[in-house]
């Protein structure tokens, strides 16, 4: 199986998940990126099924509302039971580097208000420890350079994702050679260093289930 045919099969796990977990009418939280758009296509024959649905980007609002499901906003919904994604890579743990796409500070909010984040991955996101992938981190444009020296001092080396806006209106910085001994610590780190508004290290919240290839 090629990648995307590895990914097409864990959307459609995923979508299965979804049929048996998700109680009838309710709201499904959906992620970003090419294995979630999989898993868009995939929910077609289960839209009646879902009384709507939560975004993590524009990108993912718009994929669902071409095939008729109600995108909410967050803040019409409690919590969520289910929340679909992807990762740029996932350890042992189900801790997991994400924002490949860029859309990691919706993703964080929205995984943040869901009882089950479920993680669909192809084989190639499977790691012993994070850290190959560069580490995705938005930043408040004017606090760029700023940002840009602590995570030097933590002995990254940042660099600007070049002509990449966020949906909230913030840039990337993609930080290689970050050491990743302990996930939740460096991500309690990177919260604390004002700038920052998330960094893609999901670690404090990982993933309850993982569907790999
Ligand atoms: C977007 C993400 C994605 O989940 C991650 O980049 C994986 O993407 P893909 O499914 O395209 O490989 O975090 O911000």
């Amino acid at each position: 199986m090629n990648q995307n045919e590895q990914k097409q099969a864990v959307a459609q796990v995923a979508v299965d998940y979804v049929a048996r977990h998700l109680p009838k009418g309710a709201i499904l939280g959906v992620g970003a990126g090419s294995t979630v758009n999989f898993f868009i296509d995939a929910l077609l024959p289960l839209r009646a099924h879902l009384g709507g649905a939560v975004a993590s980007s524009e990108a993912t609002r718009q994929r669902l509302e071409a095939i008729g499901v109600a995108v909410v906003d967050l803040n019409a919904v409690d919590r969520l039971a289910i929340y679909v994604d992807g990762a740029d890579e996932i350890d042992p743990r189900l801790c997991m580097i994400k924002g490949g796409g860029g859309a990691l500070t919706r993703e964080k909010i929205v995984a943040a208000a869901s009882d089950v984040f479920v993680c669909v991955v192809d084989s190639s996101k499977q790691v012993e420890r994070l850290g190959r992938f560069p580490l995705p981190v938005e930043v408040i444009p004017m606090a760029t350079r700023h940002v840009a020296r602590q995570l030097v001092a933590l002995g990254g080396e940042p660099a600007l994702r070049e002509g990449f806006v966020t949906d909230n209106g913030n840039l990337i910085l993609d930080v290689r050679h970050l050491a990743i001994h302990d996930p939740a610590a460096l991500e309690t780190t990177l919260n604390q260093i004002p700038g920052i508004v998330t960094c893609g290290l999901f670690a404090l919240r990982p993933a309850n289930v993982r569907i790999q290839k």
